[in-house]
């Protein structure tokens, strides 16, 4: 590490820790080496060659996490406010580039003015560039930021375009425009918290996949995450241990409820099939109808997605729809296994969702799980009604394999809205309506709302108990293994709904 001085008082005063301070909570002890530490400006406008600017305000260079390298760049505050001039951009797109060609994951800390005011278009080149190389690294390798401070304007494109954004509470302040613009413009008072505070984009816009409470709990968050990531697409499907690792099932024949409507918390069903204490949720606070997160299964990396019937019934919306997308893709880049748990009443009908473009949104879904070739296990435990069930990992988008439990329901509608559309004239006609109706809806029940229909026809591979559930997603994963994709069509790509 060089050996400098820094502003880290001015920087403490403002409540965070400095650029270098950073660096060093994030990568092992001793082990970050800087790149392009004399770079500086070379700007004369607005009196700029008489402001001194080491290393033009960004340290970049490589460290290792758990002894695996990782490229960084931390933005110092204290020297003109981290903004961001050409070579200041020129750094942090080169590393970025360096690190698609070491094949290592990126970790932007962001604090920062935004564009150096001072340099004009040169400021926005950089910024252009950091966004070419953003778009180039997505897929190849794990891109992290850590907003530490303000990230504005056009600056926030360069996270928005990353993998995991971290924020920190009462640190990060991350939006397009400021409160004083928007004041300006829209006449509208609101603070930065409500504009762009870490629970805001973590509870409601969906920009942020992780909140911290703290600096030192984000660096340790951060390094968690890195711990159990693939490093490189390029690395290929992770080896499938063949040992199964024996896990008592005793729980999980208890989770789900005795009535068939009544709530039950997914995350403690998957918790008990996936390796213990493994599982990390991602985008805990937002769409919190859909778990995604990733899990260890007899130490093999998988992706989790889950319908939540414990918040608003498990319905998918738009925001649900993005979430899971966006996962499913990712997943899908760095060859890590989907195992999805099936529980859901349907897509959530009415004005507002329409409105907001749930078919768009929806549809996205449908398109990633479609397009993702890596394996793909799908547990249904109890409803899969509809569009929904199609857009769950069913067999038609592509699963490998799907489980139902003896409790699984597949089928267009549940039994109320199906019997008022069929019988709706003859219930309207009888001496007693109720009766008939209920009589129907035990019948339709009975006869339609279970697995074995969709097993008759080869759209469940097998009905099983809950018990051995995690037995059969681990021989699956090993079956699985050797998977690959063999679809060639030439295109140039396709057109995901955005
Ligand atoms: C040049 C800047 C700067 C900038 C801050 N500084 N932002 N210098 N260009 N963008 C300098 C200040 O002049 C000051 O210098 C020092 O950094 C610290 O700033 P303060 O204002 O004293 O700090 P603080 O009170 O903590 O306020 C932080 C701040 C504020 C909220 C971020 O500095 C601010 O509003 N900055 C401008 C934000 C902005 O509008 N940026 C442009 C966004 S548009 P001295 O010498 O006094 O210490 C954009 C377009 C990108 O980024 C487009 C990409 C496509």
């Amino acid at each position: 590490m060089k050996t400098r001085q820094y502003d880290i008082e001015k920087q403490h005063a403002k409540g965070k820790l400095h650029a270098i301070e950073r660096i060093e909570l994030l990568v092992d002890k001793n082990s970050f080496n800087e790149v392009g530490s004399e770079i500086t400006h070379s700007c004369t406008q607005f009196g700029m060659d008489k402001k001194p600017a080491p290393y033009d305000g960004v340290i970049t260079g490589f460290g290792t996490i758990n002894g695996r390298t990782v490229a960084i760049y931390s933005q110092d505050f204290t020297i003109i406010g981290g903004s961001l001039g050409r070579m200041h951009g020129e750094k942090i797109a080169n590393i970025i580039q360096s690190a698609i060609e070491m094949g290592c994951p990126v970790i932007g800390i962001n604090d920062s003015g935004g564009a150096r005011i001072q340099e004009g278009v040169q400021a926005l080149a950089g910024y252009g560039r950091i966004f070419y190389q953003n778009t180039k690294a997505s897929g190849y390798v794990p891109q992290i930021s850590i907003i530490a401070g303000p990230c504005a304007g056009g600056a926030v494109y360069s996270p928005g375009l990353t993998d995991f954004i971290f924020v920190i509470d009462e640190i990060s302040n991350m939006f397009v425009t400021g409160p004083k613009v928007v004041k300006q413009a829209l006449f509208e008072d609101v603070t930065a918290e409500q504009l762009g505070g870490a629970k805001m984009h973590a509870e409601k816009s969906g920009v942020a996949h992780y909140r911290a409470e703290s600096e030192v709990d984000c660096y340790h968050k951060v390094r968690d995450l890195l711990s159990i990531l693939p490093h490189c697409a390029a690395d290929g499907p992770q080896p499938v241990d063949p040992h199964y690792i024996r896990k008592s099932q005793s729980r999980i024949g208890r989770i789900l409820p005795d009535k068939p409507k009544a709530a039950y918390d997914i995350k403690s069903l998957i918790e008990v099939v996936v390796d213990r204490g493994s599982f990390t949720e991602i985008m805990e606070e937002y769409a919190p109808n859909m778990v995604t997160g990733f899990a260890k299964h007899s130490g093999v990396l998988v992706g989790i997605v889950a319908n939540q019937p414990k918040v608003m019934g498990g319905v998918i919306d738009c925001n649900a729809s993005d979430k899971t997308a966006r996962f499913v893709r990712y997943c899908d880049s760095f060859n890590i296994p989907l195992v999805t748990f099936v529980d859901v009443p349907g897509f959530m009908p009415g004005l507002e969702q329409e409105t907001k473009g749930i078919i768009r949104h929806g549809a996205k879904i449908l398109y990633a799980y479609s397009e993702a070739t890596v394996p793909k296990i799908t547990i249904i435990t109890r409803k899969a009604f509809g569009g929904a069930y199609i857009a769950m990992c069913s067999k038609h988008l592509g699963a490998d394999q799907v489980f139902a439990w003896p409790s699984a329901q597949l089928a267009v509608m549940g039994a109320e809205g199906a019997v008022d559309v069929l019988y709706g004239r003859e219930i309207r006609a009888a001496d007693n309506p109720d009766a008939v109706r209920e009589e129907k809806i035990n019948e339709y029940n009975q006869e339609y709302l279970n697995p074995h229909l969709a097993a008759k026809a080869g759209y469940i591979d097998d009905i099983i108990n809950p018990e051995d559930t995690r037995q059969r997603v681990f021989e699956c994963l090993r079956m699985l293994s050797g998977k690959r994709s063999t679809e060639h069509v030439v295109k140039r790509h396709g057109n995901i709904p955005l």
